[in-house]
């Protein structure tokens, strides 16, 4: 009874009742007379000691078991979305499981399941922690035919034939019944990346999915449920998230008779593997949090979540940037570089990032992917002397890299034609005129981390921005024993090969790119320190990028430019100001083309950038609260988790009539307390500043903007 009540993770044998316990949770799951595990409870804490006879009520006895299975198998009365679908060498589909016993260490539950015929081992894994909420689950599913067969249990005196995963997902969720539920989830393309998407949920089953080979601008894989309820400072809101940077899938089903379940993991339909004896799939993490603080303390918990247990280096602060790809495109020259690099010192830059075209015959995008060596009519002398003189300058040096691809008119497609992802037999589409290279092969994995490795060594690069920009289309291993693989196999060699430079060079930072957006995700965030979130640096389109973006993500690792104007992807012309507000509420880069800024805009931009610095503690690891006015005004509000600073970035793209913005609640400050206004020198009581709100002060016309720093004052 105690055990159950205090630790993140205890068993009641008696009961058959596993709970989970986080600090504001609780998860409990049985298993059920059938030997699978069952859901019983994810919510809301509560006393564990009600959940023993939980049982869900049966309506009907035309329904068997109506418990959800916190992973649905293709056998028994199971008609919706399963989690894991295998084939055995008889053609017989489907596990039916047996429980054979569970192993709790370190706050890591596993539940060991066996099938009752055929070699086919599971376990189902939680891990919690004392400091989160986030609940993470993943499967591990292992071909037991070379167990040791004079073990009367061994399942494996069947014989050892290989056995067909045609999917196998991380987890399935089940939400607490509801009168009614709303998806949260979040879209895009390029240009649009992570907008908000938040729709009542049809009586359906609802995919979520990316059949891209990576992480998709079109769909990120994490969600949201509520039951149409919960706002951004209450309601109780259930979220997950794949830890997942290829293909990815996930179910919401809501059935007709009240009850909504989600299944997700890695790969999309149709990509299924064969394993052998012995051989053990380990899925991604597929994170689960329940919040009861709507839609902003849901995504306070996952900012720190990503911060305590998935970012690499969370305490850090993320240098300011300059990168040159908008203000020069692929006409690089050593010349400009340098230029750039002594105007982006000027303005106070920490890192200076050399973006595409500094390599092969890359003058445009038609040629030179794949050959990671200087093009010597923009830099006779190599990179070197360039990363020299950033060095001096007291910046730190940055390379655009795109390890992943190649352009058929490069030297490196002539000398391996083979190294491509491709079929004899299929016209490989191109996309941006690239394809893309088989990094599943351990020979071209080998490679790209030497030629990394050799490009760091050589030229003391501290910092790649790993740009990945076209999905996988015929993508087919001629000769490979199970072609399927290369899809997964793949996106863990890039996690290798991320991992082994890191571990190499302890000094090198990554920024993760996929033709802006389209590869951020836990697993990608575990392995760099930020990610560029979209190519689209028009602040007044970025301000809905990044609020969906940081629903979940957090600030420290969302990579944002102030650029020029007009926005030379929009063409909206908009205040150097306003662009530098917008983007100082992730971690500040300049895009611009500065050898075109005015003295006086040189000045402008070196003030903000230093102001920057003097919030981007709180900016990159403080709690963020959203604003979102009903008059136009959004913004967020950054509080130092001690309470003793605040920064509150607000914008207002457009002056609607000559109206003063109404004053701006501020629930994440406290009542007790009481905050001077750095720049009005104004004290306020917490309580007037949460219930009564700020004067927001925004000049008078469209795109104003204002930083606002408050600090708490003794009483
Ligand atoms: C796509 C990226 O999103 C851009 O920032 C830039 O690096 C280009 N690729 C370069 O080709």
């Amino acid at each position: 009874m105690d055990a159950l009540r205090d630790e993140p993770v205890s068993v009641d044998v008696e009961h058959g009742l596993f709970v989970l316990r986080t600090p504001n949770s609780i998860y409990a799951l049985r298993i059920g007379e059938d030997g699978s595990p069952r859901h019983v409870y994810w919510g809301e804490p509560l006393d564990v000691a009600e959940l023993r006879e939980w049982r869900s009520p049966s309506h009907s006895s035309f329904e068997a078991d109506p418990a959800p299975d916190e992973l649905p198998i293709e056998t028994g009365a199971r008609f919706g979305p399963a989690g894991l679908r295998v084939r055995f060498a008889d053609g017989v589909r489907g596990a039916q499981w047996r429980y054979v016993g569970h192993e709790i260490e370190d706050g890591v539950l596993r539940i060991k399941l066996e099938d009752r015929f055929y070699p086919l081992a599971c376990e189902l894994v939680y891990r919690v922690r004392r400091d989160s909420d986030v609940i993470e689950r993943w499967t591990e599913v292992r071909h037991t035919g070379a167990d040791d067969p004079a073990d009367p249990d061994s399942t494996a005196n069947i014989a050892p034939e290989p056995i067909v995963v045609e999917h196998c997902d991380s987890a399935s969720w089940t939400l607490p019944k509801q009168a009614d539920y709303r998806l949260s989830h979040l879209v895009g393309g390029w240009g649009s990346e992570t907008q908000l998407q938040r729709d009542r949920l049809p009586v359906a089953e609802t995919v979520l999915v990316s059949r891209r080979g990576t992480t998709s601008h079109h769909a990120n894989p994490w969600l949201a449920l509520d039951a149409g309820d919960a706002d951004e400072t209450s309601g109780q809101v259930w979220s997950a998230a794949l830890a997942w940077s290829g293909s990815w899938r996930i179910a919401v089903h809501r059935d007709p008779v009240g009850r909504v379940t989600f299944t997700g993991g890695y790969g999309h339909e149709a990509q299924t593997f064969r394993i052998e004896p012995s051989e053990r799939v380990v899925t991604p993490i597929f994170a689960g949090l329940y919040n009861g603080d709507g839609f902003g303390g849901t995504s306070r918990a996952w900012h720190e979540y990503a911060r305590r247990h998935v970012l690499p280096h969370p305490e850090e602060d993320r240098p300011v940037l300059y990168n040159s790809w908008e203000a020069m495109g692929f006409d690089l020259t050593e010349a400009k570089q340098l230029e750039l690099a002594g105007l982006a010192a000027r303005t106070g830059v920490e890192l200076f990032v050399v973006d595409d075209g500094w390599f092969g015959a890359r003058r445009d995008d038609h040629a030179g992917l794949g050959d990671w060596t200087t093009y010597p009519g923009a830099f006779p002398n190599g990179l070197k002397p360039l990363a020299d003189e950033v060095h001096r300058l007291g910046m730190r040096f940055g390379l655009w890299v795109e390890p992943e691809m190649v352009n058929a008119d490069s030297d490196l497609f002539r000398a391996h034609p083979e190294w491509v992802v491709h079929a004899p037999t299929r016209q490989a589409t191109e996309l941006r005129n690239q394809l893309l290279l088989n990094l599943a092969r351990a020979d071209v994995a080998a490679w790209v981390y030497d030629t990394l490795d050799r490009l760091v060594r050589e030229n003391d690069v501290d910092f790649f921005k790993w740009d990945m920009n076209r999905p996988f289309t015929e993508a087919a291993w001629p000769g490979a024993p199970d072609p399927d693989r290369l899809w997964a196999v793949a996106v863990r060699n890039v996690y290798g090969i991320i991992d082994r430079l890191r571990e190499a060079h302890p000094g090198l930072r990554i920024e993760g790119c996929s033709s802006g957006g389209g590869r951020i995700d836990l697993g990608m965030l575990a392995r760099v320190d930020q990610v560029w979130t979209s190519d689209n640096t028009d602040p007044v389109d970025r301000i809905e990028i990044q609020a969906g973006y940081g629903q979940v993500y957090p600030a420290a690792a969302m990579a944002a430019w102030a650029s020029d104007s007009p926005s030379p992807i929009t063409f909206r012309e908009t205040p150097l100001r306003f662009r530098f507000h917008v983007a100082m509420a992730g971690a500040l880069g300049i895009g611009g083309n500065l050898t075109v800024w005015s003295e006086a805009e040189l000045a402008e931009a070196a003030g903000l950038v230093a102001e920057y610095k003097e919030v981007r503690g709180l900016v990159q690891r403080g709690v963020a609260y959203r604003i979102q006015t009903a008059d136009g005004v959004s913004g967020v509000h950054y509080a130092a988790p001690d309470d003793s600073e605040h920064a509150v970035l607000v914008w207002r793209p457009t002056m609607r009539f000559a109206h003063e913005p109404a004053p701006v609640p501020l629930p994440g400050l406290r009542a007790g307390a009481r905050y001077r206004d750095l720049f009005w020198g104004v004290t306020y009581s917490g309580e007037v500043l949460r219930e009564r709100g700020l004067e927001l002060g925004l000049p008078a016309g469209d795109y104003a903007s204002r930083l606002i720093r408050l600090v708490r004052v003794a009483e």
